[in-house]
């Protein structure tokens, strides 16, 4: 199964994941200080920083990039809660 190495730059931890593990689950497991509330892809709570590596993870959704356009999200900003990393390395922001 493919791989995907994800890293944390607010602990500076980077872990090794299945490909189609969601940022959220990983930040949540390793500490990392994303922030949350619905896990479903409407709150916009948990808008994270994809500082590089954002080829990497699967395209969003039509909902994530609906809640994205609404929220005027930043360029190369994700939804933690949505984004599912495919492979090769990215390197996240939170906060
Ligand atoms: S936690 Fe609500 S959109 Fe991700």
């Amino acid at each position: 199964m493919p791989k995907a190495t994800i890293t944390f730059e607010d602990i500076g931890i980077t872990v090794t994941v299945p490909a189609g593990t969601r940022l959220i689950d990983v930040s949540e497991a390793v500490g990392a200080g994303i922030t949350y509330g619905c896990r479903e892809g409407d709150c916009c709570t948990c808008l994270t920083k994809i500082v590089s590596g954002h080829e990497n993870l699967a395209a969003p959704s039509v909902l994530e990039d609906q809640v994205l356009k609404d929220n005027l999200a930043p360029r190369h900003h994700r939804l933690a809660c949505q984004a599912q990393a495919l492979g090769g390395a990215i390197v996240v922001k939170p906060g």
